[in-house]
């Protein structure tokens, strides 16, 4: 069996990696020149390394677990530990942080505006970078329109209260619409008198990932653009749907589980390493305990592990007649916190209008400028209230 370093050696002759992605990888040197105890033959080795496995920022080495690292040819036990060890928060050689050290890291998070300024005050600003988002309910509570217009403020320029960032939406139900996104685009377009077509959408990238190996493919593959993109916004649309598809019955639920797990821990590193937030959107069951309250009644899939992911849980659903018929909102949604470490249970309204989400009161404002503007204007075709769940003895 050919060592680890000769393996090294013949990846060295490849010509075609010569020079490629050089600015980009050059941060990736001066990091490894910065590691004690790393000769500049094995600098040179393990960037190697990195890069043909498509590592092309510092970053990108924690959103692999030490043993990934270590399997990687090339890639001894220590020098695994020796990278792993530049990414502990030291001080004074502990790595411990004092509160106020703590602090000032979760301060430096930004926050991603939603469309609808009552549901970025319940947020407490709008969602966090480096959090896990679950945004679920019913066929048309509004989960994919939520996402849709999270996307757009991702991508905004810092003056339109965007963050001027990079998004990757992963598309595992075929649902995802360009023309939707640019529909919500071309009201920040009208707002802030921006010529059509002038706001850039090229740091936003979809993949359509039907099954769970595509997204584990996409997962990898987006190590390499998210740095290179500035990526702030991961979107699974819908994460748990193709678990449910490929995985069947009582029987597989174990194997399910671990499978998401698995899955859940990539996008966590991912997350981490890049300080990107990760909003996926999931389907709900019936619970069919007759005690339970009404807000277990309706369950969201995937079971404890999803559950113990998810920082911030948000339960949508329709309103009540009498709030669509105050606001003439027909299309008007409830957003409910149901769990977050650090936020309350607390409950808002929002719209989905022509124009992504927005707050009730502007629901009707938005359907007439869309009728100015040209848009074929959608409204809810049913005032009935209702929770559409489905009944399954297993999810
Ligand atoms: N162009 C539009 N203008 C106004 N409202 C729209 C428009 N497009 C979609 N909607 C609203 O969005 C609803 C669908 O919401 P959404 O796509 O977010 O559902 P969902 O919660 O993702 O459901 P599913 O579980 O089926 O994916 C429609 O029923 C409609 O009320
Ligand atoms: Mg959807």
């Amino acid at each position: 069996m050919a060592s680890k370093e000769s393996e090294i050696e013949s990846n060295d002759s490849a010509p075609s990696k010569k020079g490629a992605k050089k600015t980009s990888t050059d941060s990736l040197m001066e990091f490894l020149k910065g590691i004690k105890g790393l000769s500049e033959s094995m600098q040179k080795r393990v960037h190697k390394v990195l890069t043909t496995e498509g590592i092309v920022d510092p970053r990108g080495i924690r959103a692999f677990t030490q043993k990934e690292l270590e399997n990687l040819p090339g890639i001894t036990d220590a020098t695994a530990s020796l990278l792993f060890g530049q990414f502990e928060s030291k001080r004074d050689g502990s790595i411990f942080l004092s509160l106020e050290e703590r602090e000032q890291l979760e301060l430096v998070r930004s926050k991603i505006l939603t469309g609808a300024k009552e549901l970025d005050t319940l947020l407490q600003g709008g969602i966090p970078t480096g959090t896990f988002v679950e945004l679920y309910g019913a066929p048309q509570s509004g989960k994919s329109q939520m996402c849709y217009s999270i996307s757009v403020n991702c991508l905004l320029p810092k003056d339109f209260g965007g963050l001027e960032a990079g998004v990757i939406w992963l598309d595992t139900e075929g649902s995802f619409n360009s023309q939707r996104l640019k529909q919500v685009l071309s009201y920040y377009e009208y707002t802030y008198n921006i010529p059509k077509g002038k706001l850039n959408t090229d740091k936003f990238m979809v993949a359509a990932t039907r099954t769970l190996a595509q997204i584990e493919l996409a997962i990898k593959e987006a190590g390499k653009i998210i740095p290179k993109n500035n990526v702030k916004l991961l979107i699974v649309d819908s994460l748990m749907d193709p678990f449910r598809s490929e995985y069947g019955g009582l029987g597989e639920l174990a194997s399910r589980q671990k499978h998401l797990n698995r899955v859940l821990h990539n996008l966590m590193r991912i997350a981490e390493a890049y300080d990107l937030a990760v909003v996926y959107t999931n389907q709900v069951m019936a619970n069919p305990d007759p005690f339970a309250t009404a807000m277990d009644k309706v369950q969201p899939t995937g079971g404890f592990i999803l559950g113990h992911a998810s920082d911030i849980r948000l339960w949508l659903r329709r309103a009540t007649s009498k709030i669509r018929n105050q606001f003439d909102a027909p299309n008007a949604r409830r957003a409910l916190i149901t769990d977050c470490g650090w936020l309350p249970q607390a409950e808002c309204h929002f719209s989905l209008g022509p124009f992504g989400i927005c707050d009730v009161a502007e629901e009707a404002k938005h359907r007439e400028l869309a009728l100015e503007i040209g848009f074929d204007v959608k409204e809810e075709a049913s005032q009935e209230e209702e929770v559409q769940t489905e009944f399954a003895t297993v999810e």
